[in-house]
């Protein structure tokens, strides 16, 4: 049996339907105390519903979803003050200022000793206290919407897709505030489609598909037991080079005319390739080796690519 003080979260045979469509299928997963944990998954996956499950806002069809040692269906009135929640696509009052939207609702929330500063400071928003919301950029709302997810400086926190829509910028700024309360000791369950996310923010990503989780690892173990083998790119290489290479035995794949990629499965095949080429006298100007990216993996395991739309954008079919 497993205790809150180790899993906040623990998920058992979870199951939602919409009439026929079966949205989350039999998933059972638990996430730790402190941890980072990352919902990484395309449109329509099935990553809200389940995380909308966990946080009591919706209800399971079926399968048993405790949160802090509590049943989710049963204790909502308990839960509802140790946990907080930035929904996708949060919103606000256009004409309320940026102080007076954590004001507002930290007294909705019943959390009169609230830190309005300190939540203003971890969220990076000092200089926008008086601005109002709808002359906020995507990014200071997304800041906002996580300074009021934490009125009630919850035990566990829920951030559906923080950083979708937003420019590179602006969503490196949502990781530093996240990053600020993995430190403060939170539990972060987050959702994602940007793999970038996942990989720099989460101790541990589930890839979801279709309503199935079908990897659950940190993003390091997933990618070595996933895609185990690095790939050269020798840059504007001449045109013996392809020859050589596949009679050193590997399988060269132009990346673009001048650029070839081989995928190598050890790393002293680098050095091989290399040999040849020099003792075959053929060129290149560049090259570069690297592992495999989470996007690498998700494709794989998935066939699916990540959606990166622009925030509020659904890929129904
Ligand atoms: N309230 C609802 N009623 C009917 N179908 C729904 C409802 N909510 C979600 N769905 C459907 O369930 C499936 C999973 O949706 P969900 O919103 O959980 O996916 P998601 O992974 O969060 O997608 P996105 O990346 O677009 O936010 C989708 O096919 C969606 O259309
Ligand atoms: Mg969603």
């Amino acid at each position: 049996m497993t205790t809150e003080a180790q899993h906040v979260i623990e998920i058992e045979h979870l199951t939602k339907r919409y009439g026929e469509l079966l949205a989350v299928n039999d998933i059972s997963f638990s996430v730790r105390k402190g941890e980072v944990f990352a919902f990484l998954g395309a449109n329509g996956a099935g990553k809200t519903t389940t995380v909308e499950i966990i946080e009591t806002t919706r209800t399971p069809t079926s399968g048993k979803v405790r949160l802090l040692g509590m049943d989710v269906t049963r204790r909502k009135r308990d839960l509802v003050h140790r946990i907080g929640v930035l929904p996708q696509g949060f919103s606000s009052f256009d004409r309320i200022t940026v102080r007076e939207t954590i004001q507002y609702y930290s007294r909705i929330f019943g959390c009169r000793n609230a830190d309005i500063d300190g939540l203003i400071q971890l969220a990076d928003l000092k200089d926008k206290t008086q601005e109002q919301f709808k002359n906020l950029s995507g990014g200071l709302r997304q800041r906002l919407g996580i300074a009021v997810a934490l009125v009630n400086d919850p035990e566990v926190v829920f951030l559906d897709e923080p950083t979708t829509g937003l420019d590179p910028r602006a969503r490196r700024e949502v990781w530093k505030v996240l990053l600020g309360l993995k430190n403060k000791g939170k539990t972060i369950f987050l959702t994602t489609h940007y793999m970038e996310e996942a990989e720099f923010l989460a101790d541990r990503v589930a890839i979801i598909s279709k309503g199935k989780i079908v990897a659950l690892d940190s993003p390091g173990n997933l990618t070595e037991s996933n895609a185990n083998y690095m790939v050269l790119t020798l840059q504007s290489v001449d045109a013996r080079a392809s020859g050589i290479i596949r009679q050193a035995g590997f399988e060269p794949v132009h990346d673009t005319r001048w650029n070839i990629q081989v995928r190598l499965e050890r790393a002293d095949d680098v050095q091989k390739i290399l040999n040849a080429i020099q003792a075959g006298g053929a060129s290149f100007l560049g090259l570069d080796v690297r592992k495999p990216n989470l996007e690498e993996v998700f494709l794989r395991l998935t066939g699916e690519a990540l959606h990166e739309g622009p925030a509020g954008e659904r890929g129904k079919e």
